[in-house]
């Protein structure tokens, strides 16, 4: 991994993801794109942001040419309560942009195309508890439709074109700085805004909603972790079970109240409540700790204790 590109850059994941490795591989050679135009401050301030629409293959090229990038973080994705809302477009974003960058890899020869999956991929069929790595696949929405397509579609370029294709299927991933875009677990981060800042929250699933969750540091460890893995060791390739912590509404109210005793929480399901139901409640991830020694360091104390810590002084400095 040399030049690196991540598209999706600007999302919650990537502009993450994006300081990590330019931390790591240095600044100059980790190129951030997203469709947005305007980026963060920090991401334009530490490294090269180009704009780029994963629909559209020329724009992807020619950041690849320009910098003569060997590796793809392929981060830009539509997700599940916004695909719920406008399935056309999460279809065109999550499939065009997937098959656009797996075509780019076998043209221009990449090294390697990291792609992220998602407890999405699961609905009736498996079990919910310790949903097992080869499992049933029948989403009932469409963003999991479209990252059962994106792991067949990887495992077929694997196949077919020898193109060194991988990929995870996080959990909700919770972090403290950006925003989620619009999923169905979004309410795990913004539950800790809502505790800063007025002490109360109102969350749209119900109580006993147990899901797997896992936060950011977790994530950017697993999916570095991953895209740094012998090859030559992975049984599988774009679909690796990652799990770190379960829990529910009720149960992550309790951890916030040890560090905030007067938080209240009340109860509103919304359409997010049926997508909800449909994800397993735990994951089991050994095929992932057996092909590439994948292990978590955060639980939820631990993680409501680091989340409160860094909100509280962000929320200090009038910066939420
Ligand atoms: P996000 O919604 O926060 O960010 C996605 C980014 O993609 C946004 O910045 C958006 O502007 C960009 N984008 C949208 N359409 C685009 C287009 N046509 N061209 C270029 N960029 C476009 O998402 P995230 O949470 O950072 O997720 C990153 C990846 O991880 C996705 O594949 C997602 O499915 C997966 N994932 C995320 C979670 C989670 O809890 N955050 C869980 C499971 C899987
Ligand atoms: N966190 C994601 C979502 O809720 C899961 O892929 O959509």
């Amino acid at each position: 991994m040399k030049k690196i590109l991540v598209t999706g850059a600007l999302g919650q994941i990537g502009t993450e993801l994006t300081l990590a490795l330019r931390k790591k591989y240095g600044n100059e050679n980790v190129i951030a794109s997203d469709i947005r135009h305007k980026a963060s401050k920090v991401i334009e301030e530490t490294g090269p942001f180009h704009w780029a629409d994963v629909t559209i293959p020329d724009t992807l090229k020619h950041i690849i040419i320009n910098y003569d990038v060997d590796t793809v973080f392929h981060l830009a994705a539509i997700l599940s309560a916004v695909g719920e809302k406008d399935p056309q477009l999460c279809w065109n974003v999550n499939m065009m942009g997937t098959i656009n960058m797996l075509e780019i890899g076998v043209k221009h020869k990449l090294d390697r195309i990291i792609i992220p999956s998602s407890m999405a991929v699961w609905g009736a069929g498996v079990p919910q508890d310790l949903t097992p790595q080869d499992s049933v696949l029948k989403p009932s929405t469409m963003y999991g439709i479209t990252k059962v397509a994106g792991e067949l579609l990887c495992d077929y370029y694997v196949q077919k074109y020898g193109l060194d294709c991988r990929g995870l299927r996080y959990p909700g991933i919770i972090s403290s700085e950006t925003l989620p875009g619009g999923g169905t677990t979004d309410y795990a981060v913004d539950i800790f805004y809502s505790a800063i800042k007025t002490g109360s929250y109102s969350c749209f699933l119900s109580e006993e909603t147990m899901l797997p969750m896992m936060y950011m540091p977790d994530c950017l460890k697993a999916t570095i972790d991953l895209a740094e893995a012998d090859f030559a060791n992975l049984n599988h390739h774009s679909d690796f079970n990652v799990a770190a912590m379960s829990f529910t509404p009720k149960q992550l109210a309790e951890s916030i109240r040890k560090y905030i005793p007067s938080f209240t929480i009340d109860y509103a399901p919304d359409f997010r409540q049926k997508i909800a139901d449909s994800w397993p409640h735990s994951i089991d991830d050994s095929s992932a700790r057996n092909e590439w020694g994948w292990a978590p360091s955060f639980d939820l104390d631990a993680m409501t204790k680091d989340m409160l810590e860094k909100l509280s002084a962000k929320h200090k400095l009038g910066l939420i």
